[in-house]
């Protein structure tokens, strides 16, 4: 075999990146020279192309790569797999859309061959870093504040946790590996948080430049991923993530049966409210149990979106099967509900106490039976 050891992989997680591929590889060629190298495309089966675009790379110059996942989405995984990929001793993971320049690169692995760093990365928040081509400044201040919630719940205390831009040695990486959540964004912050042995971290102040060609992939489920991930680090060892989601859910569908109650008999049937009461009984029960429906439903289509997201339901006769067994599954909480709020009150309990614990059994109760029967396999 000839040719020399690989000093460097990168990987590049690309979605719709068609048009700015070959630029992308034009600029590692140039920016690392007298550097073996390698680039490591991960792409997710992207509607546009770009693996078949990253093959026609490859033929060219073997240093490319194409790692293509099928049935699969998310810039971490894609980030996570494609540095278990490479045999370099060193490895990077930047954007392929331009707004990393890869002129940093040399400098950053310089840092880590040096033995003085284990890990490079640049930032955007850094003294003499810049956003400017970022252009929306709504972006850069959300940016901000991601970091700022990341800093406070993991205790990390770079300038840019966020940033998609760095560089490790590969066997700290794999190490971890197995223990990196895979979801949304922040792969680095991640890897921060995660990895045991401490990191001597190098930074970079970075120019973000503006991206090439294509857009932005980060959307509302990327920042309700980031946000979940974050509760996850903080209190999900103590009150489990998709039980903390099932218990927000819970409680804000209490709000909407009382704003459905109160609709159904003021503004529907056209009731009075007289010193604490509703004037006619008949009424009132006739729309509790109406705004009870709708508060079940709207619970059962939020849990479908956000706390089962990985298992959402969708089609129409799948949901509606959904609905009952959901339906199903809360009627007989609600029987534990109010049974063992009965048992513990007739045990001598505070009725207070007695209702509380009756939720919280309830509660426990669907959600076990709704993530096993409704959205369990
Ligand atoms: N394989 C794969 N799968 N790649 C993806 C996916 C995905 O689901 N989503 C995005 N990517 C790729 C994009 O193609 C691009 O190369 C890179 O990941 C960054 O995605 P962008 O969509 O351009 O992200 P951005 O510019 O809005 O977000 C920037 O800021 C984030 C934090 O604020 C990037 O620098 C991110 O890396 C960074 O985490
Ligand atoms: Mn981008």
């Amino acid at each position: 075999m000839s040719g020399g050891n690989i000093r460097l992989g990168i990987v590049l997680p690309t979605y719709n990146e068609r048009g700015n591929l070959r630029t992308m590889v034009q600029r590692l060629d140039a920016a690392l020279t007298g550097i073996e190298w390698e680039v490591i495309v991960v792409d997710d089966n992207s509607p546009d192309g770009t693996a078949d675009e990253a093959r026609v790379l490859a033929n060219e110059d073997r240093r490319v790569r194409i790692l293509q996942r099928i049935g699969r989405r998310g810039l971490s995984s894609a980030a996570i797999e494609g540095m278990c990929a490479t045999a370099a001793p060193v490895v990077a993971v930047m954007d392929a859309d331009h707004q990393h320049d890869p002129e940093l690169l040399p400098g950053m692995l310089a840092a880590i061959e040096s033995g003085e760093h284990d890990l490079s990365y640049a930032s955007r928040f850094a003294e003499g870093a810049s956003t400017d081509a970022w252009g929306r400044p709504d972006r850069v201040k959300a940016s901000g504040m991601a970091n700022k919630l990341a800093r406070k719940v993991t205790g990390v205390t770079l300038s840019d946790p966020m940033s998609g831009y760095f560089m490790l040695r590969t066997e700290t990486l794999r190490k971890d590996a197995h223990r990196l959540s895979g979801v949304g964004f922040k792969i680095l912050l991640d890897i921060l948080a995660t990895v045991d042995a401490p990191l001597r971290i190098k930074e970079f102040p970075m120019n973000f430049a503006a991206r090439a060609e294509g857009e932005s992939k980060l959307d509302r489920t990327v920042v309700f991923e980031f946000l979940v991930g974050l509760y996850d680090k903080w209190l999900g060892r103590i009150i489990p993530t998709r039980f903390a989601l099932f218990g927000t859910v819970g409680a804000m569908g209490v709000a909407v049966q009382l704003g459905a109650l109160w609709f159904l008999l003021h503004l529907v049937f056209g009731e009075r409210f007289v010193y604490g009461h509703w004037t006619n009984e008949t009424t009132f029960n006739v729309a509790n149990s109406l705004a009870a429906i709708v508060a079940m439903s709207f619970n059962f289509v939020l849990n479908n979106e956000l706390t089962y997201s990985d298992k959402r339901l969708r089609g129409f006769t799948p949901l509606l099967r959904g609905w009952a067994k959901f339906a199903l599954t809360c009627s007989l909480g609600l029987l534990t509900n109010v049974g063992s709020a009965a048992a513990l009150k007739a045990m001598g309990f505070h009725d207070f106490v007695a209702v509380i614990i009756g939720i919280v059994l309830g509660s426990v109760w669907n959600f076990a039976l709704s993530s096993k029967f409704v959205w369990g396999k």
